[in-house]
Order: C-alpha cells, then sequence, then structure tokens
C-alpha cells in the first residue's frame, strides 16, 4: 500500500485541519495508507512518534477546528543537512515516499529543494550503512506537492491561500467593534494587522472597512504620505465624519524603504499643532490568525486537499513539485517554483489602480 504522509509548517492558518482531514480521508479512499507529521520539519526531523498513522475517524470534526492541531514548529536542524538526512532516515524506516506539505512559501521553497536532495540523501544512508541499497530502492524518488497555507495571502498563482478570508474576516469584525467607540469619542484609530511582506490584508481590511487611509509594504508610500493622509483625514472630519480608520500592514514602507509604524500615524493625526485628533493605536496580532475558518476557506481546504492526493499519486520525477492553486474558480496544480518566482516579481510592480478607486469611495473623495 502507498504511504502518504501529511503534514503543516510556518504560521497556522484557519483551513489547516480541514486540509490535514481532506487529505487523510482521501488517501484511504484511493486504497492509501495517510501518516500525518506532528509538529512540521521538527517532527520530520526527530520522527519517533511525532510520525503517525492515521485512521478515518482519527479526523473527525477537524473541518471546523481551528489552529492546526497536528502542531507546526520553526526548525532550524531542516536548514542543516543533517537534519534533513535524519528526515530522509525517518521516512525510508516508515515506508513513505509521498508528502504532502501545508505551509506558506517559505516552508514550499524548503520541501522543494529536499525533493531535489533526496537521491543524494540516500545514497549518504547506504554509504552510513543505514539502510541497504534493496531496501532504498522502492524509495528512489520523492513525491512532494504544496498547499499553501497562510492568512496573508500571498502567494502568486492562487487567487487565495488557505486562511486568508477567515482573517480577513475577524480584521473586518474587529474594525466594526472599533468604529463604534472611535465614533463615540471622535477618535483615530490606527490599526495595525498582519502582512510582513504582503499587504492583502490590509488592502482587502481597507476596502471592505471603508477605512481612510491604509499603508502597504508593496506600494511604498510617496514622501509626501504624511500630508495626503492628513489631507483626506481633515476633509473626512469637515464632512461630520467622527471616526479615522488607519490600517497599516505590519511590513508597511516609504520611499527609502524605511518602515512607518503606527506610533508615526499615531503622532502625525494627534499633533497638536496639526489635526490635533485623540489617536489610539490597536494591533490586532494572532486574533487574526487563530479560531475556526470561515466557509470558503474550509471548501478551498477541502477541495485543494482532494486534488494534492491526486497529485502527489501522479506525480513523476521528471514533474517539477507542484502546488495546488485556485485561479477562476478552478482547482489547478502548478509548478512551485514558478509560483515562488513571480510572487517576487508581482510584489515588485503591483499594480493597484482598482484598489486606489475602491478606497477612494470612502466618504469625501467623490462628493461634490
Ligand atoms: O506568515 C503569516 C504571518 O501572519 C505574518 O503576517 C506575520 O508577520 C507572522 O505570521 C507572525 O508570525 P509569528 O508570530 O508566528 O512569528
Amino acid at each position: 500500500k502507498k504511504k502518504i504522509a501529511i503534514m503543516t509548517s510556518g504560521g497556522d492558518s484557519p483551513g489547516m485541519n480541514a486540509v490535514v482531514r481532506a487529505c487523510v480521508r482521501m488517501a484511504i479512499y484511493l486504497g492509501c495508507d495517510p501518516y500525518c507529521i506532528y509538529e512540521g520539519y521538527e517532527g520530520l526531523v526527530r520522527g519517533g512518534d511525532l510520525i503517525r498513522k492515521m485512521e478515518w475517524h482519527d479526523v473527525r470534526g477537524w473541518l471546523s477546528e481551528g489552529g492546526t492541531l497536528i502542531g507546526t514548529a520553526r526548525c532550524m536542524a531542516f536548514y542543516e543537512r543533517e537534519g534533513r538526512l535524519a528526515a530522509a532516515k525517518n521516512l525510508i524506516a516508515h515506508g513513505i515516499d509521498a508528502l504532502i506539505i501545508c505551509g506558506g512559501d517559505g516552508s514550499l521553497t524548503g520541501a522543494d529543494r529536499f525533493r531535489a536532495e533526496w537521491p543524494s540523501l540516500l545514497d549518504e544512508l547506504v554509504e552510513k550503512g543505514e539502510f541497504t541499497e534493496e531496501e532504498v530502492t522502492p524509495y528512489r524518488h520523492l513525491n512532494i506537492v504544496g498547499l499553501v497555507g497562510s492568512i496573508d495571502n500571498d502567494l502568486s498563482g492562487t487567487d487565495a491561500t488557505i486562511g486568508c478570508y477567515s482573517a480577513l474576516q475577524r480584521i473586518c469584525a474587529a474594525v466594526d467593534l472599533i468604529e463604534a467607540t472611535a465614533s463615540s469619542h471622535s477618535r483615530a484609530f490606527v490599526i495595525e494587522v498582519m502582512g510582513r511582506h504582503c499587504g492583502w490584508l490590509a488592502l482587502m481590511a481597507g476596502v471592505a472597512t471603508g477605512a481612510d487611509f491604509i499603508f502597504i509594504p508593496e506600494k511604498p508610500r510617496e514622501d509626501n504620505w504624511r500630508e495626503e493622509m492628513c489631507r483626506i483625514v481633515e476633509n473626512h472630519r469637515k464632512r461630520g465624519k467622527r471616526k479615522t480608520i488607519v490600517i497599516i500592514a505590519e511590513g508597511a514602507l516609504d520611499r527609502e524603504g524605511n518602515k512607518i509604524t503606527p506610533q508615526m500615524v499615531r503622532d502625525l493625526l494627534a499633533d497638536k499643532n496639526g489635526l490635533a485628533i485623540d489617536t489610539r493605536i490597536t494591533t490586532l496580532g494572532h486574533v487574526q490568525r487563530g479560531g475556526t475558518a470561515v466557509a470558503y476557506d474550509r471548501m478551498l481546504a477541502t477541495l485543494q486537499g482532494v486534488e494534492a492526493v491526486k497529485a502527489v499519486l501522479d506525480a513523476t520525477p521528471e514533474m517539477p513539485t507542484w502546488v495546488i492553486a485556485i485561479t477562476e474558480n478552478k482547482i489547478v496544480r502548478k509548478p512551485l517554483m514558478q509560483a515562488v518566482q513571480d510572487t517576487k516579481k508581482v510584489a515588485a510592480a503591483i499594480e493597484s489602480q482598482d484598489f486606489d478607486l475602491a478606497m477612494s469611495l470612502r466618504d469625501a473623495e467623490f462628493a461634490e
């Protein structure tokens, strides 16, 4: 029986459990034995009871659970060849040569390297007398398929990553709550959202809540961002708006590549010689990442999990490592490293005119 291992890696995201459930059950449905690797790459390196065979009922109820029940960890050992050698040894010992990984682009890039290195790892294990040539022969090729689990929606070539709509929903709900108190006191709030390198959450939350101003990493603000923001906020205030919402991504930058911090924005809005608005900062933090997945993420995780199992069974050594994507509402397989490379290009040349227009729908911009 073919053995397929499933693991989650990097920051958790809502929908990862739905991925594991779908993969475990699809593997069983197709006559394979599913295994879960607990604690991400750490589990791969340490082996033992961190690699467990799963049954159909083991994942019962996982569709609606937040986080990742099989754990995830940042693993330094996997960066070293020794660590990857231990990982290869553990997989062979369990008879596993098919791996499905749900994680961010960093985790998936690591997986692609592991797959490329696999034949030489096996050679070394034979040299060291861990296995005989006959023992490793059936496992000469490692097939890996990636699924993108990230709240940041930060991979090119897929319309949505698993978890991004849950985080966006959480941000919108939090902004709604903040708006009530902001309006009551006629205050401004600078709300920091996640997104170290990717502004999707900040941008979409800005559009979805009608925020006054946003900051994202991909579109660094011009030198005159201070004047621009104050002009917009002042306009809104003149028209009777009692609240000001500024959404800032963690990784917000200016043209020189300097970080724009929530504190800088707060100080500007509160400046006694300027707008002098009573301003507070709210950092939403990991609230955005926790909790159950919204319907879209559960659906995406399930459909992509099913496809991942089929893809890992179809894969051959000549084919590139695949990542499962969704484009134009279709679940598709794409070469992983192409998607990783395109992500860098897109970030360098973001085309955000439509969003500029959408943001301009806030109160004052189009009004007479
Ligand atoms: O990668 C997703 C992400 O949510 C980033 O936006 C954020 O910067 C990071 O994870 C924080 O993760 P952690 O606190 O786990 O290091």
